[in-house]
């Protein structure tokens, strides 16, 4: 692991850094009003990937880490949640390093999947990522309110296999989440 890459538990991480990292986040995410006031969306990462150059927060990861319900049964997944990098740090590799690092935390770990939801694909089609396009359930919320159980094909999946285990292909397949999408 590059030696300004830091895994760290969610819990553990200090008021100051937090604002470092929701600094990070409004930077890289403009159009997200949660930015202005917390660090995560619809719920805290378990733990995150942080990138220092300096002194300086230049890059961030929130980590996910749960079971899954494939076809087959269980499965493991690490999830990759709100992937960003400062402005002048990108285009030199950076982001493609931190889902290497995650792809290979999740082999070296006996991981199944590392899992994500992402619009523009490219940055992960290019580290390994498809999108199986596969039915999902989830646990819907919006705006700290949990409303419900979504069911429908999220284009946005994208999933990366680690080991012999498959990710099913097509709608005809469901895979619960049990949790909520990140
Ligand atoms: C996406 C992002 C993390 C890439 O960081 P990076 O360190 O520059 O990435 P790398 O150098 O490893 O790879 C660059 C490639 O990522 C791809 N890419 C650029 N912006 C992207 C985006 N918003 N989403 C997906 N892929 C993107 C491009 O293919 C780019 O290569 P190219 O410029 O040759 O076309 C960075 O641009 C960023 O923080 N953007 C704002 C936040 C964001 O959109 N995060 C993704 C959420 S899913």
């Amino acid at each position: 692991m590059s030696d300004r890459f830091e895994l760290i538990d969610e819990f553990r991480i200090t008021v100051a850094v937090h604002e470092q990292i929701r600094d990070l986040l409004e930077e890289c995410f403009p159009e997200s009003s949660f930015t202005s006031t917390r660090t995560w969306l619809k719920q805290l990462p378990p733990r995150r990937l942080l990138v220092w150059e300096e002194g300086e927060l230049v890059a961030q990861l929130g980590v996910e880490h749960r079971v899954v319900r494939l076809p087959d049964g269980p499965g493991t997944v690490l999830g990759a949640i709100d992937l960003c990098v400062r402005g002048a740090c990108r285009g030199v590799g950076l982001a493609s390093s931190m889902l290497q690092w995650l792809l290979e935390l999740g082999r070296t770990h006996g991981i199944d999947f590392v899992i994500l939801f992402a619009a523009d694909g490219r940055l992960y089609a290019r580290n390994g990522f498809c999108r199986p396009g596969t039915r999902v359930r989830w646990l819907k919320i919006h705006e700290l309110d949990g409303f419900g159980i979504g069911d429908d094909v999220l284009d946005e999946l994208m999933v990366c296999e680690l080991g012999p285990r498959r990710w099913p292909d097509g709608p005809e397949a469901t895979v619960d989440l049990l949790g909520y999408q990140f």
